[in-house]
């Protein structure tokens, strides 16, 4: 029987609690760990904590307990979470946690402790909730050479950009997905790109074997994101998805994340609600989709649960070395460019100047009529070219004394053609 010490019993928490219940796995909780716990012991899911567990506000209860085998840590953030997950895994508990944030920046380190103490540290449920792309890509894929790794990695704004093409209110949306606990308890972590880009360095160590930081990761925000701009998306046979993407060149990882213009023939484009999708991409196999629930209490505990699972039936994991690696966001792509300007003429003569000055190609031109002269929305779309010039000229353009509102720059994916990949 392993015996389970949880600490955190808020939306995964509680859910893994439901699912570890129904399981009929060799597990019981034996513990839970919280602040407030008379508040949290009210929980409608709080039935599924056998009566016998001991639920506490003090964390050295469950660390320094001899009846815990294995701590499940659904709290999140780096600290106080990354102490005491070192001091459990030094006194020989195995660690399973959600926590993408402390992997992202600590895993190597974490890994190395846990080895050394000879007990497990497994984090399924880091990236993409319920779908296993963890023990997918490093278990199922580790013999492929695996080149790139993109797709949607973050439920929360995938919940938003999709309702948003349905005609929903971003503000709106935003406030739904904190309700049904998708959002982190910072939504901002997951509009910014912040949670999406620790995700993407999991990854990347997994499936590129490249150790990034997520600070060197450029993220876009999903908030500058308006609803003219999925009209101007259609039109252009696109939807916009926030996309993450990793991939080794050169010696060095392009990486980045943000909402990107998704061709409607892109599978990326086809995911709906709080549904991630990973593609990686391998050398000999080809392109691998992963796909499922990304967020939300019950997804995210079922893989939970499996790690428990794996830890109590001592899972023997695959685990291959990764090597630090420079980070760079700077790609050639095409561009989307969206203004909102107060009208008049040599509007369009001044941005094709400035795009011409920092030698940025226009590949199309796109306006609707019946906008007000006040606040007339128009879009650019550029031929490839690299991120960091089309960002200088967008700024540089953003001076300009029609402009309303900041431009928005999104980059264009690029599906590839498979005939000459
Ligand atoms: P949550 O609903 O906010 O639950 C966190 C729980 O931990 C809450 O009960 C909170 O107590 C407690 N807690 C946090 N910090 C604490 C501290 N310092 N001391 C004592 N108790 C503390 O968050 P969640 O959505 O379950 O997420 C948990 C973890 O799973 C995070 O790492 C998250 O990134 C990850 N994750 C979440 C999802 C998802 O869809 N929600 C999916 C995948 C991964 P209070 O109630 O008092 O705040
Ligand atoms: N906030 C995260 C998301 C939870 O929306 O994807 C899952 O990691």
């Amino acid at each position: 029987m392993l015996r389970i010490g949880l600490l955190g019993f808020g939306t995964v928490g509680s859910s893994f609690a439901e699912v570890l219940a129904a399981s009929g796995a060799d597990a019981r909780i034996t513990h839970v760990f919280n602040r407030g716990v008379v508040r949290k012991k009210t929980h409608e899911r709080a039935k599924f904590v056998p009566a016998d567990a001991k639920w506490t506000e003090r964390v050295e209860d469950v660390l320094a307990a001899a009846d815990v085998d294995c701590v499940v840590e659904l709290m999140g953030g780096l600290d106080p979470a990354e102490g005491w997950l070192r001091a459990a895994l030094s006194s020989g508990k195995h660690v399973v946690t959600a926590n993408k944030q402390l992997i992202a920046y600590r895993g190597g380190e974490l890994f190395e402790l846990a080895a050394k103490h000879n007990v497990q540290l497994l984090y399924g449920a880091a990236v993409a909730g319920g779908v296993p792309v963890i023990p997918g890509v490093s278990q199922g894929l580790s013999g492929d050479q695996i080149r790139r790794v993109s797709g949607i990695v973050n439920g929360t704004c995938n919940f938003i950009l999709s309702s948003m093409e349905s005609g929903a209110e971003y503000a709106t949306v935003l406030k739904e997905a904190q309700r049904l606990g998708y959002a982190e308890a910072n939504p901002a972590a997951d509009v910014d790109g912040l949670d999406a880009r620790a995700k993407l360095c999991i990854l990347a160590r997994l499936a590129l074997r490249a150790e990034i930081s997520p600070d060197d990761v450029p993220a876009q925000s999903i908030a500058q994101v308006s609803a003219i701009d999925f009209a101007y998306a259609k039109e252009l046979d696109c939807t916009i998805r926030q996309v993450s993407r990793a991939e080794v060149e050169d010696g060095a990882v392009q990486a980045r994340v943000g909402p990107m213009l998704v061709p409607k023939i892109s599978p990326i484009a086809w995911s709906h609600g709080t549904q991630n999708m990973v593609v990686t991409s391998g050398r000999f196999g080809g392109d691998v989709v992963f796909s499922g629930h990304g967020a939300g209490g019950h997804p995210t505990a079922v893989a939970v649960m499996s790690d428990v699972r794996a830890v109590s039936l001592r899972s023997i994991k695959v685990r291959l070395p990764a090597k630090k690696m420079a980070v760079s966001g700077d790609c050639i792509a095409p561009h989307y460019l969206r203004f909102v300007v107060s009208d008049r003429p040599g509007i369009v003569a001044s941005i094709a100047g400035a795009l011409a000055k920092y030698g940025v190609n226009i590949d199309s031109l796109l306006q609707h009529r019946g906008h007000t002269a006040a606040r007339l929305p128009f879009v650019i779309t550029t031929e490839p070219c690299r991120i960091s010039t089309v960002v200088d000229a967008v700024q540089e353009m953003g001076t300009l004394p029609f402009m309303v509102e900041t431009p928005l720059c999104l980059q264009i994916l690029v599906v590839d053609d498979p005939e000459t990949d």
